[in-house]
């Protein structure tokens, strides 16, 4: 094969390579039926895609993947789409996985995969350098996302990163989201008016938010009701949601248990006192959210200590 030719999608590739390629790592989350659109922020990511990197950063709960899943959904270019988990702060494994999601969204050159076969640190040079090529030749805008972006501590990852994103041509966009920033030298790009910064102030909830999503659940509160309930949460999202279905699982006052999902870590960590069958019991809706509230701060808006190199 001609060095030039170009794989276009993660099916072709080699076998030695799809331990890497995870689906849970590569495909964006299913959005549920009755999220709220969060029209502002979603009309502000989209009228900033002259802006190189976005980084939505906040704590747990905040929304931060499903806001990005939105943003996929609304948005016109094609994403490629990384979730990182406790195996990704491997070098190969996360440059395997960064080929494989560009590739998702723009051709990306048959030698970086050859490159990727060979597990040393030179081969794996070359292949983020021909990785860098392809995006930086990308025929068409696209939006390279990293979920869970504060699980990149490698160093070899980090410098991965940046040089994807240095290499972004215009109209093109890296978008990392996490609990904490990464220390990726982003300091300097913000400076420069480079990064989008989207974190607690823009995913909270207000009043109109939280209303949409208790009617979508299902939840009948007063304009009071909501506006408390909002106020008592900080507009922390999994926190109106749980005070949700508290109030729809129980009468007013004392709710019925909750059951906690194997997919909900939310609920999970925030209620780590469950009764019988793995069901967590708050006494009501009030109780729900400050306890889930107690767990995580949902403010943190004192500027960022910035890496710069
Ligand atoms: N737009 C929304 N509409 C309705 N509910 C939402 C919305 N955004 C978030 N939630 C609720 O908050 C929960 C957590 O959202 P999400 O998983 O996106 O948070 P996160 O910030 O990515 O958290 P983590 O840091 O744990 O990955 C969702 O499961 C949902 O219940
Ligand atoms: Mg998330």
């Amino acid at each position: 094969m001609a060095r030039h030719s170009m794989a276009r999608h993660s099916g072709e590739w080699p076998r030695e390579q799809s331990e890497a390629v995870l689906p849970s790592r590569l495909a964006p989350p299913l959005l549920r039926p009755g999220l709220v659109p969060r029209a502002a922020v979603l009309r502000h990511l989209t009228a900033s895609a002259d802006i190189p990197v976005v980084a939505l950063i906040a704590p747990a709960g905040y929304g931060k993947t499903t806001l990005l899943a939105q943003w996929r959904r609304r948005d016109a270019r094609r994403f490629g789409w990384v979730s990182l988990d406790e195996g990704t702060d491997d070098p190969a494994v996360l440059l395997t996985c960064l080929a494989a999601a560009v590739a998702r969204a723009v051709p990306v050159e048959a030698a970086v995969l050859r490159d990727l076969e060979v597990p040393d640190s030179p081969a794996r040079r070359r292949a983020l350098a021909g990785l860098a090529v392809s995006v930086a030749s990308a025929p068409h805008p696209f939006v390279l996302a990293i979920d869970d972006c504060h699980r990149l501590t490698d160093p070899e990852n980090l410098r991965s990163v940046e040089t994807l994103a240095a290499n972004l041509p215009p109209g093109c966009q890296l978008a990392l989201a996490g609990r904490t920033e990464p220390t990726l030298p982003l300091a300097r790009l913000r400076a420069e008016g480079r990064v989008l910064d989207v974190g607690v102030t823009e995913l909270r909830m207000n009043a109109l938010n939280a209303a949409d999503l208790l009617r979508a659940a299902g939840v009948d509160l007063t304009p009071r009701q909501v506006a408390d309930l909002t106020a008592h949460t900080g507009g922390w999202p999994v926190g109106i949601y749980l005070a949700a279905l508290a109030h729809r699982k129980g009468s007013p006052g004392r709710a019925a248990p909750v059951p906690v999902r194997g997919d909900d870590r939310l609920m999970a960590c925030s209620f780590p006192h469950r009764g019988r069958e793995g069901r967590i019991v708050p006494t009501s809706a009030a109780e729900c959210t400050s306890r889930a509230r107690n767990r995580v701060r949902p403010v943190s808006t004192s500027p960022r200590s910035d890496h710069v190199r």
